[in-house]
C-alpha cells in the first residue's frame, strides 16, 4: 500500500465554494457536519479528470463500455457480487435514486419503511411521492445498533410496498452481517416488498471482521426485489461530481425504474463518468490509506468521547460518520451548545432522533483533534 497520501494536510477548503465549510464562513467554527471529506481526490482520479478537461470539449456523454466493466469488475471484486452491465443504471445521485424507488412502490396512500435514525432524505422521499413514512428504530444493544425484526414486523402495515434501507447504516456507522441481512430480505418476502438499498458508503468499512454485504448478492430471489443504490462519491470523496448508479437484476423492474426517471433525471454529466471509471479501476490503493488514516480518527473519536461525561458512541464500522448519544446532558439543543464552543455537527433531529449528534471525521487529524478538544471543553465549563 501506499502511504505517501498527505491526509494530515488537505487543501484550504475555506474559499473553494464548499458546502461544508460555507456553513462557517467568517466564524471560528469548525465544520465537522454534512458527509463530505476534506482531503482531496484520489491523484489517478484528477489525472482523468485533467485529461477529459485538456480535451476541453464538454459535450452530451453516453455511458462506454470500459467505464461499466470498471463497475463490474469493482463489484465483484471488492465485494464478491457479480453482475451484468445491463444492470447497471447511472443516475446523477443516490438520492435521486430512492426518490424513484418511491414513486415505484405501489400507489399514492401506499407506506415505505425505514429504519430509524437514518440519512434525513430517507424521511423525505415518501412524501415526495404521497407515500407513508412508516419509522422502526434500531435498537442499542450494547456497542451495536441494530434491528429488532419482531418489532420491524409488528410496526409494518398491510399497505406496504417497499422497505429503505441504508447499509452501511448512516448515522450509526453499522455494517449489517450476512445473519441480519438475510433477515432483512426474509422480512421483505414474507410482506412482498420492493427494497431499496442504499449502499453509498460500501468503500468505506472500517472493521474489516464485518466487510461489507451487497443485499442483492444474498440469492437471487432477494436480487429480484432490489434496487441497489452505489456511487464512487463517498469513499473517493468526489460527491460534488454527481455520479451515481443504480443495480436492478429484473428486467421489469428495471425498466420502470428508468422510465419513471426519463425526464425528470438530468443526463449524468462526464466528468463525472470519467471520475467513477478513475476511481473504481485506479482508487484502490488510495482507498486503502484513506481507510487506515480514518481508522486513526474514528479511534481518536472514540477516547474523547469515553472522557466525555454524558455522552456516548458506538464503534464506527463502516463511514467517517460517529453518532454520539448526547441525551444523558440533557440539553435542549445539543447541536446549537456544540456549534456555539466552536463545532458544528449534523444535529441528531434531521435523523428523527433528537438528543443525538453525527460528527464527520473526515478530516484532517489536527483539525479533528481541535474539535474534539473544544467539545470536551465545553463540557467541562458547563460542568464547572
Ligand atoms: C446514505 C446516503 N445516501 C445518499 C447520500 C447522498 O447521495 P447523492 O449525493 O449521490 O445524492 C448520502 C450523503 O451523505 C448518504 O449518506
Amino acid at each position: 500500500m501506499n502511504n505517501c497520501y498527505d491526509f494530515d494536510n488537505p487543501p484550504e477548503r475555506r474559499a473553494s465554494h464548499s458546502m461544508k465549510w460555507g456553513r462557517v464562513a467568517g466564524r471560528d467554527v469548525l465544520p465537522m457536519w454534512v458527509a463530505d471529506m476534506d482531503f482531496a481526490a484520489p491523484p489517478p482520479v484528477l489525472a482523468a479528470l485533467q485529461e477529459s478537461l485538456a480535451h476541453g470539449v464538454m459535450g452530451y456523454s453516453m455511458p462506454w463500455p470500459s467505464l461499466l466493466e470498471s463497475i463490474v469488475e469493482a463489484l465483484a471484486r471488492d465485494h464478491g457480487w457479480q453482475i451484468q452491465p445491463e444492470w447497471i443504471v447511472l443516475i446523477p445521485g443516490v438520492v435521486s435514486g430512492f426518490n424513484l424507488a418511491c414513486e415505484l412502490a405501489g400507489e399514492p396512500g401506499d407506506a415505505v419503511v425505514t429504519l430509524t435514525p437514518v440519512y434525513p432524505p430517507f424521511l423525505s422521499a415518501p412524501g415526495n411521492s404521497a407515500r407513508e413514512l412508516i419509522r422502526s428504530d434500531l435498537q442499542r444493544q450494547g456497542e451495536r445498533w441494530v434491528c429488532d425484526v419482531d418489532a420491524l414486523q409488528a410496526q409494518t402495515p398491510a399497505h406496504s410496498r417497499l422497505l429503505m434501507l441504508c447499509n452501511p447504516h448512516n448515522p450509526v456507522g453499522r455494517s449489517y452481517s450476512r445473519a441480519e441481512l438475510q433477515q432483512f430480505a426474509a422480512y421483505a418476502e414474507k410482506n412482498d416488498l420492493l427494497i431499496c438499498s442504499d449502499e453509498i458508503h460500501c468503500g468505506l468499512v472500517l472493521d474489516d471482521s464485518a466487510p461489507h454485504i451487497p443485499l442483492a448478492s444474498l440469492d437471487a430471489d432477494t436480487a429480484k426485489r432490489c434496487i441497489t443504490l452505489m456511487a464512487p462519491s463517498k469513499t473517493w470523496n468526489i460527491p460534488g461530481l454527481s455520479s451515481a448508479f443504480a443495480v436492478i437484476s429484473d428486467a421489469r423492474l428495471r425498466a420502470r425504474f428508468k422510465r419513471a426517471a426519463e425526464g425528470i433525471l438530468p443526463h449524468t454529466n462526464l466528468l463525472g463518468l470519467v471520475a467513477t471509471e478513475a476511481a473504481y479501476r485506479h482508487g484502490e490503493d488510495w482507498r486503502q490509506a484513506l481507510l487506515d488514516y480514518l481508522r486513526g480518527n474514528a479511534a481518536r473519536v472514540a477516547a474523547a468521547v469515553a472522557e466525555m461525561p454524558g455522552v456516548s458512541s458506538t464503534p464506527v464500522e463502516a463511514t467517517y460518520l460517529a453518532w454520539l448519544d448526547c441525551r444523558e446532558l440533557a440539553l435542549e439543543h445539543p447541536a446549537r451548545f456544540f456549534e456555539a464552543q466552536g463545532v458544528l455537527m449534523s444535529d441528531g433531529r434531521d435523523f428523527g432522533a433528537p438528543g443525538f449528534l453525527r460528527l464527520n471525521f473526515g478530516c484532517s487529524r489536527s483539525l479533528l483533534d481541535e474539535a474534539l478538544a473544544r467539545m470536551r471543553q465545553a463540557l467541562a465549563q458547563r460542568r464547572a
